[in-house]
C-alpha cells in the first residue's frame, strides 16, 4: 500500500497528516500490546510505542509553532490494517506482529517522504529522518520476531 502522507505541499498539512497517522499507529500499538501473550514481546512493543509518543510530542510542538491545530486522533484511513479493528481479529503472537510490521511500511514511507519534502524546514526534515530510522528499527524487530 502506498501512503500520500509526507508528500503534502504545505508544512502545516504535512505535520497535521503525520499526527493523524501517528495516532492511528498508537491505537494499533495498544491493540498489539493487548493481544500479545509473550511478556518480552509486549515490553518491546511498549518501548516502541514510547518512540511514537515522542514523535507525537515533537509533531505537536511543530504544529503549535506553525500556529495550526494539532490533531488529537487518527482517522483509520491511511492505515493498511485499520489498526485495532483488524488486529483484534488475529490470533497468535507471530500473526499479530506480522500485521504490525505491515503497518510500519506506512510509517516508514511517510517519514521517508517527509524527510525529503522541501515544504518542511531543514530542522524538521532532519527530525523526520530520525523518525524514519525509528520506524525502520521497529519493523526490523517485528519481522524478525514474526519469523522466529
Ligand atoms: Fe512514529
Ligand atoms: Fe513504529
Amino acid at each position: 500500500m502506498v501512503t500520500t502522507v509526507g508528500t503534502e505541499t504545505t508544512f502545516e498539512k504535512l505535520v497535521q497528516n503525520l499526527l493523524i497517522l501517528e495516532h492511528d499507529a498508537l491505537a494499533a500499538y495498544q491493540a498489539t500490546i493487548d493481544r500479545l501473550e509473550n511478556v518480552a514481546a509486549k515490553n518491546q512493543i511498549a518501548a516502541f510505542k514510547a518512540d511514537h509518543e515522542a514523535h507525537v510530542a515533537e509533531l505537536t510542538r511543530m504544529a503549535t509553532t506553525l500556529g495550526v491545530e494539532a490533531p488529537q486522533e487518527g482517522d483509520l484511513k491511511e492505515y493498511l490494517t485499520k489498526g485495532k479493528v483488524v488486529l483484534a481479529g488475529l490470533v497468535g503472537d507471530k500473526t499479530v506482529l506480522k500485521a504490525m510490521s505491515t503497518n510500519e511500511i506506512e510509517t516508514k514511507m511517510a517519514y521517508d517522504q517527509a524527510s525529503k519534502n522541501q515544504a518542511a524546514s531543514a530542522e524538521a526534515r532532519a527530525y523526520f529522518a530520525k523518525a524514519y530510522a525509528d520506524e525502520d528499527r521497529h519493523k526490523q524487530w517485528m519481522d524478525a520476531a514474526a519469523e522466529g
